[in-house]
């Protein structure tokens, strides 16, 4: 049974291969937190809410209601009320009057996972998992809150979300509204998060947890460069293939809150939600509020257990393109080539050398639309620019397949230029204050997707761009964050949602894309990797990861990534050096070493390089069609991080099957008097034997005493090694 209801007990017990999660009803009335981690087959542990103590302060009454709800762990705590950790729900009544109570009113399971109304979630069969509700009630707000836990058995997750219902007689405002809350007992923790800057996306951070609240947010709009949303505890112990992890991950795009809190008590509070700063949503009778998903795993066997859940989870259960088990076509941009500077010219003969090397799809970057030849116009005005592009779009793209290519572009959707016809036409139309200049960021304002009619004729426009040629790809970029935060269309009491709005108007728009375009291929992208997240992964099976390209930059920013999201969704390619973002010059053959791992493809002026760097593209081409399938599909182990050693990086796919492998090794700084370094591999069968650079091993003699990597004269040398099972 993946929940089991013990109605006597008043215990839930959710079960997946490897944990149990347990809740249990306090007093008949408050839905308390009972126990997450390893599996328990023993049902009776009611006894972990410890009922019988009493807080020590400031009262020894055990149910005296403030000192009770400050320890008790909680599901679902509220503002107002006698918690003064951090609360998960506050609401705001007609009145002003901020607290709720809520009280367990009863609960229901079912077979499979209800979607979540306008919201990227992940979706599982009735076979797949099954969820229980738990329905709680505030009698003062007539206001009916149901959480929401979707146990997905195999795959070792469960996943949480809210709804919130008025069904009372008075509007009230939600003014904070997390998704997840996890109240543990004390046990010393580190907090691993994702942190970083543009062109320094999602690098690993880890530090101890002390009393008080540590937390990673966003409220710029977007999941965004800085912080992450994402947030594990772990045990100081642990390490990739040791030690407890608590992990969640949140399903959105927009701000968000990821804290965890050590109270007085040494409980640990973690959370998880769309951040209260700036959010407030009006709740009329009748209406109901859904909040974003969270995924949690729990791992007993360290952090690269908890990367392949996560990846296996992410490929099963959350990406739904047709091309997520699919080899992509190897794409070159022009966007690192010619930036601005191009015209049909210039790109055929891009096509024309990239075809003759195996370079499978042209994509055209920014810089094709309106009047824009830099970045200070024509956000909005979606039609091709015929002086750039002579002869027109759909010429262009049939010239492309002429070469046996296919056809991609960029957009922006979500911007306005205020140098732009669609700007003069509809000023409105931008995000504003109303008597306040409006925050001008790579001289461009937000369009108020919280409008229909601002989604409409948007979308529209490029979705006529997209059916005027045989366009197969397209890369949905957005270049700033939110600012000046009003919409000329909602009521002063509503101006507080429109942060949600927004997100919600870009995954319609998105959504509405997919519909009516099956066959396309959508990358996003957000000024590099600010969107990069599991609400974007829902709409596209890959992610630009990073404005920076550099080999060596890209080691850590992969390796974050790669912690939670599949590699398939890495958006990853070979360009030029110097290097655009950090003036390194690293080896051609490095370079697409690393960008295997991801979606494989080039940014660069393919008609500017040697014969010898075109002979590298050629076997770069043929190791993607070699080793993507594994790439794509197999199982990620981290092996040694440069970020913690400062000499080495390296990582190793292994074929579910562990029939075959593929090592990465980059010797990123090469050291004077070195021996050959013995590698320990990961995830092989100790049982079978293999044959790796001509040389047969037993699988344990590679887990245990390891692969022998000879030091190389240089720095940033790579190194690619197939292992192979000998039948
Ligand atoms: C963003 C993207 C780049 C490129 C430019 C174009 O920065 O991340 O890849 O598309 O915009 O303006």
């Amino acid at each position: 049974m993946k929940i089991a209801a013990d109605e006597k007990k008043k215990v839930f017990l959710l079960h997946t291969k490897n944990t149990t999660y347990g809740i249990a009803i306090i007093d008949d009335r408050y839905v308390g937190h009972l126990y997450y981690g390893r599996y328990l087959e023993d049902a009776d542990i009611r006894y972990l809410l410890r009922e019988d103590e009493g807080p020590r302060t400031p009262s020894v009454n055990l149910r005296e209601k403030g000192a009770f709800l400050d320890c008790a762990p909680m599901e679902y705590p509220e503002t107002g009320m006698g918690d003064y950790r951090e609360s998960a729900l506050c609401i705001r009544d007609a009145r002003g009057f901020r607290a709720s109570e809520l009280f367990y009113e009863g609960y229901e399971i079912l077979n499979g996972k209800p979607g979540l109304e306008g919201l990227p979630a992940s979706w599982g069969s009735r076979e797949d998992c099954m969820t229980l509700k738990i329905f709680c009630r505030d009698e003062v707000l007539g206001m009916k809150v149901t959480l929401l836990y979707s146990v997905f058995e195999e795959s070792d997750v469960i996943t949480r979300s809210v709804l919130v219902e008025n069904q009372g007689k008075e509007p009230f405002y939600i003014e904070k509204v997390l998704s997840a809350c996890l109240d543990m007992d004390d046990r010393d923790f580190q907090v691993l998060g994702l942190f970083g800057s543009w062109a320094r996306e999602r690098h690993i951070q880890r530090m101890d947890l002390g009393y008080g609240r540590q937390n990673l947010a966003s409220f710029k709009g977007e999941s965004s460069h800085q912080e992450h949303p994402f947030l594990a505890l772990v045990t100081p112990e642990t390490t990739q293939d040791t030690g407890e992890v608590y992990a969640m991950n949140f399903v959105y795009s927009g701000n968000f809150l990821a804290q965890a809190e050590k109270s007085q008590f040494d409980s640990v509070r973690m959370l998880m939600g769309i951040h209260p700063e700036g959010f407030t949503w009006k709740l009329e009778p009748g209406a109901c509020f859904t909040a974003p998903e969270t995924v949690l795993v729990y791992s007993d066997q360290g952090l690269g257990h908890m990367t392949r859940t996560f990846h296996d989870f992410y490929r099963n259960h959350l990406i739904r393109s047709p091309y997520l088990h699919k080899k992509r076509p190897i794409l070159i941009n022009n966007w690192e080539a010619t930036y601005f500077d191009f015209d049909e010219k210039k790109l055929l003969e891009i096509a024309k050398d990239a075809s003759e090397l195996g370079i499978e799809m042209l994509v055209m970057d920014d810089g094709w639309f309106g009047k824009r030849n830099l970045d200070d116009s024509s956000l909005g005005d979606w039609y091709v620019n015929e002086e750039k592009i002579k002869g027109g779009l759909n010429a262009l793209v049939e010239n492309v397949k002429k070469l046996g290519m296919k056809f991609g572009i960029w957009i922006e959707p979500e911007m306005i230029s205020p140098d732009s016809e669609l700007y003069r036409q509809h000023p409105d139309w931008a995000i504003q204050i109303p008597g306040r200049s409006i925050t001008q960021s790579r001289a461009q304002y937000v369009l108020d997707l919280s409008r229909d009619e601002v989604v409409d004729g948007v979308y529209e426009k490029i979705a006529a761009v997209i059916r005027s040629a045989d366009i197969s790809y397209v890369k949905w970029d957005m270049n700033r964050q939110l600012t000046t935060m009003g919409s000329c269309c909602l009521p002063g009491d509503r101006q507080g949602e429109l942060y949600h709005r927004y997100m919600l108007g870009v995954y319609k728009m998105q959504e509405r894309l997919l519909a009516d375009f099956p066959d396309l291929l959508l990358e996003n992208c957000s000024g590099g990797g600010a969107r990069f997240d599991a609400g974007m992964l829902y709409y596209s099976p890959q992610i630009w990861c990073s404005d920076d390209t550099d080999a060596i930059e890209r080691l850590a920013i992969q390796e974050g990534t790669a912690l939670l999201y599949p590699v398939s969704a890495m958006g990853a390619h070979v360009s030029v050096c110097p290097n655009h973002s950090v003036g390194r010059v690293t080896p051609f053959e490095t370079r697409g070493d690393v960008a295997l791992l991801g979606t494989f493809g080039y940014e660069l002026d393919i008609t500017k390089l040697s014969p010898e760097e075109k002979a590298l593209v050629k076997e770069q081409v043929k190791k993607y069609h070699q080793y993507n399938d594994l790439i794509r599909e197999g199982d990620y182990y981290r092996l040694a991080s440069y970020r913690e050693n400062g000499y080495y990086d390296s990582w190793m796919i292994v074929e579910k099957d562990k029939s075959r492998a593929l090592l990465f090794y980059v010797q990123v700084r090469a050291r004077a008097n070195a021996k050959s370094r013995m590698l320990r591999l990961k995830g092989l069968d100790p049982q079978r034997r293999y044959l790796a650079e001509e040389k047969e091993y037993q699988g344990n003699t590679l887990l245990q005493a390891g692969i022998r990597i000879p030091a190389e004269m240089g720095d940033f040398r790579s190194r690619l090694v197939e292992i192979r099972e000998i039948p």
